[in-house]
Formats: C-alpha cells, sequence, structure tokens
C-alpha cells in the first residue's frame, strides 16, 4: 500500500471477527442461488481492470456520459454557487469529477466515497495537481455507510454527485432505500447528480458487458481470484466462464460466473459444490426509462429537477433536488 492510502480515512460500521468480505463470500456461496455482491470487484485489480472497461469500443456509457457531463458543465455545476463540497459516491477514477469540479466556483472541498482504497488515491494524486488549494477529503468506505461528512465543510452547500450508473447495481426499491440514504449524508438543502443508464436494444446491451476483448470476463473472474487471494480460497478460475445475459422482464443486464464442470472450491474451510451449468450471480445493472427513475427519486424524498441526455438518448443525467426541510423531516 502506498504511504498517500494509508492515509486515506477508513470507516466501517461495526467491526467483526470475520472480516466483512469473508462473510459476504460465505453467505452468497452458501444461497440456493449462488450469489456475490458487486462491490467485491473493486480491489486494485478490479479498479484497474474497470477503468479498462471504460475504454472498450463496446462500452458505450462512460463515453456518452462524460460527452454529456461535458457539454452541460455549466448548467449542471452553475446552481451551486461559489464555495460548494462536492461529495462523489463511489468516485473509481474521479475523471468524470474533474469536469464538475472545473465549472463549480471556487469550490470548498470534494470527499470522494469508495470502496477501492487504490482507486482514491490514485484519483486524489492527479487532481490534486489539477486543482491545487481544492481540500481533497478521501473517504474508504462504502455508500451505504452512516457517513458524517467533516465538520470543516458543513456549513458549505452540498452537491452530490453519482455517475458511471452504478444506480442500476441495485434493484429499483433498493435504488430508492440509497438515494434516501444520500439525503441524510447531504443534508437539506441539497443537489444529487445521478448517472443512469437507458433501455436500449439487448444485443448492445449484451456486448457491452461481454466485449470481445474479454475485459469485462476478466472483471468477472478476478472476483474468484481476488476470494483466493485473500480468503485463501482455491478456485480453479479456467474452470469457470463469464455470461452476461439481458433479462427483459426486470430490465437488467445479469453478469454470472458459470461452472464449466461438476467441481467444489474451498473458502475458509468450508467447501462449496458447483454442478455443470451452476451460476454465481455476480452483478445486476438495470436499465431505466426516464420517469422510471424519476419515480423512484420522488420516493426517495428527492424533486428531480435537470435532465441531460445524449442525441441517442443512451444515457441520461439527472438533477435532483433536496428541498430545505422542514424541522419534523429529520433530514
Ligand atoms: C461502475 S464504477 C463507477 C466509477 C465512476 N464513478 C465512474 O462513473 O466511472 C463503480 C464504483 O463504485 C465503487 N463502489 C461499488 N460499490 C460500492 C459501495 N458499496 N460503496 C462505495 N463504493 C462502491 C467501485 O469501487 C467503483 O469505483
Amino acid at each position: 500500500m502506498t504511504p498517500r492510502a494509508q492515509t486515506i480515512q477508513a470507516v466501517r460500521s461495526e467491526p467483526s471477527s470475520l472480516d466483512e468480505f469473508a462473510q459476504a463470500v460465505l453467505k452468497g456461496l452458501s444461497a440456493p442461488r449462488k450469489r456475490l455482491p458487486c462491490q467485491y470487484f473493486y480491489d486494485a485489480v478490479g479498479s484497474m481492470l474497470f477503468e479498462e472497461i471504460t475504454r472498450l469500443e463496446e462500452y458505450y456509457p462512460t463515453r456518452t456520459e462524460t460527452a454529456i457531463l461535458h457539454a452541460h458543465a455549466p448548467s449542471i455545476a452553475g446552481p451551486s454557487g461559489r464555495d460548494a463540497v462536492l461529495v462523489e459516491f463511489g468516485s473509481g477514477s474521479s475523471r468524470k469529477t474533474e469536469l464538475v469540479l472545473a465549472a463549480l466556483a471556487a469550490p470548498r472541498a470534494y470527499v470522494p466515497i469508495d470502496v477501492s482504497v487504490s482507486a482514491l488515491s490514485d484519483a486524489w494524486a492527479r487532481l490534486e495537481l489539477r486543482f491545487p488549494g481544492l481540500d481533497i477529503i478521501p473517504v474508504n468506505a462504502s455508500f451505504w455507510e452512516a457517513l458524517r461528512l467533516p465538520a470543516r465543510v458543513l456549513a458549505h452547500g452540498k452537491l452530490g454527485f453519482f455517475p458511471g450508473s452504478t444506480i442500476g447495481n441495485f434493484d429499483p426499491p433498493d435504488a430508492g432505500r440509497l438515494l434516501m440514504h444520500f439525503a441524510r449524508v447531504l443534508g437539506s438543502p441539497s443537489r444529487l447528480i445521478v448517472g443512469v443508464d437507458l433501455e436500449k436494444d439487448p444485443q448492445r446491451l449484451v456486448a457491452a458487458y461481454d466485449d470481445a476483448k474479454g475485459v469485462t470476463a476478466r472483471f468477472n473472474l478476478n472476483l474468484l481470484e481476488r476470494i483466493n487471494r485473500e480468503l485463501g480460497g482455491d478456485f480453479d478460475v479456467a474452470r469457470f466462464a463469464h455470461r452476461a445475459i439481458y433479462d427483459q422482464e426486470f430490465k437488467r443486464i445479469e453478469m454470472h460466473l458459470v461452472s464449466r464442470a461438476r467441481q467444489t472450491a474451498q473458502v475458509l474451510g468450508r467447501s462449496f459444490s458447483f454442478a455443470e451449468g451452476e451460476t454465481i450471480h455476480t452483478e445486476n445493472s438495470y436499465k431505466y426509462s426516464v420517469e422510471q427513475f424519476r419515480a423512484v427519486a420522488r420516493g426517495a424524498g428527492w424533486q428531480p429537477a435537470g435532465l441531460w441526455m445524449d442525441a441517442n438518448r443512451d444515457f441520461s443525467v439527472h438533477e435532483l433536488v433536496l428541498p430545505q426541510a422542514r424541522a419534523a423531516d429529520g433530514v
């Protein structure tokens, strides 16, 4: 770990005897339909592979959302005024953030929150050079944590930022709960900018999650490699295959790891059996219409305001506004 990474503040709700990753793996592999939570994709290797995915021809979301932010940064950042604090949930490389920071008038601070220490420390090093004098406060935590922003930024206006369609990793009820949680973290009044991938031709969707170069396959399989590295597992990774399918009913891409043969794997002294063709469900990526997403946001207490899209309507960037709380709202 680099010296910079060691200084990043880690926030955990409850210390436990078995590390959270271990608990999630044992629980997920014991389920009747095996699953692993997608947040564990992002160790240093996974974060690097995700960056490679964002540059793939098939992976339209990153370049489309970046172009929207580029074209509309002044409208997106403008209403936050001077001295705003930008709080980003699942910040990753913070590349898109640069467009928002550059458009904000004298931003007071930037608080990137991510489970990946390597992504936070790389982004911190780059942003420090690009925005000298900006107070950068990286937080290594799940964005579900009951985070308290540092006292020195509390008095300033908050602009939340949640790009990358990471919201799509949650089913709509959980997406609503997450937006409600962000409202508590940001406080009111505040604004939140959310990037949301839109429904489209399933063939394009599947190609975006199953690219010809096999980078997404490596990203998915890295989860088993991470279990082997960090939990002493003995998965024979070559005997699993990546699969991406589009579920028309739920309007979501599903990523799975498919067992190529009947086999067993040991993790932390437990044995897990796989039938040939059995899968571990590793990620969902829900696709929305504009109105469906706005309904989820409204249900979570946010008022939909600005909306920016590309000409093809492949991707949407939403402005959500949290009005000043009444005393009884407790937000
Ligand atoms: C789809 S990537 C998006 C990255 C970046 N925001 C972008 O738009 O390119 C998801 C990011 O969220 C982070 N992440 C995933 N689950 C998380 C969680 N529960 N809490 C905090 N960060 C999370 C990952 O480490 C990764 O950097």
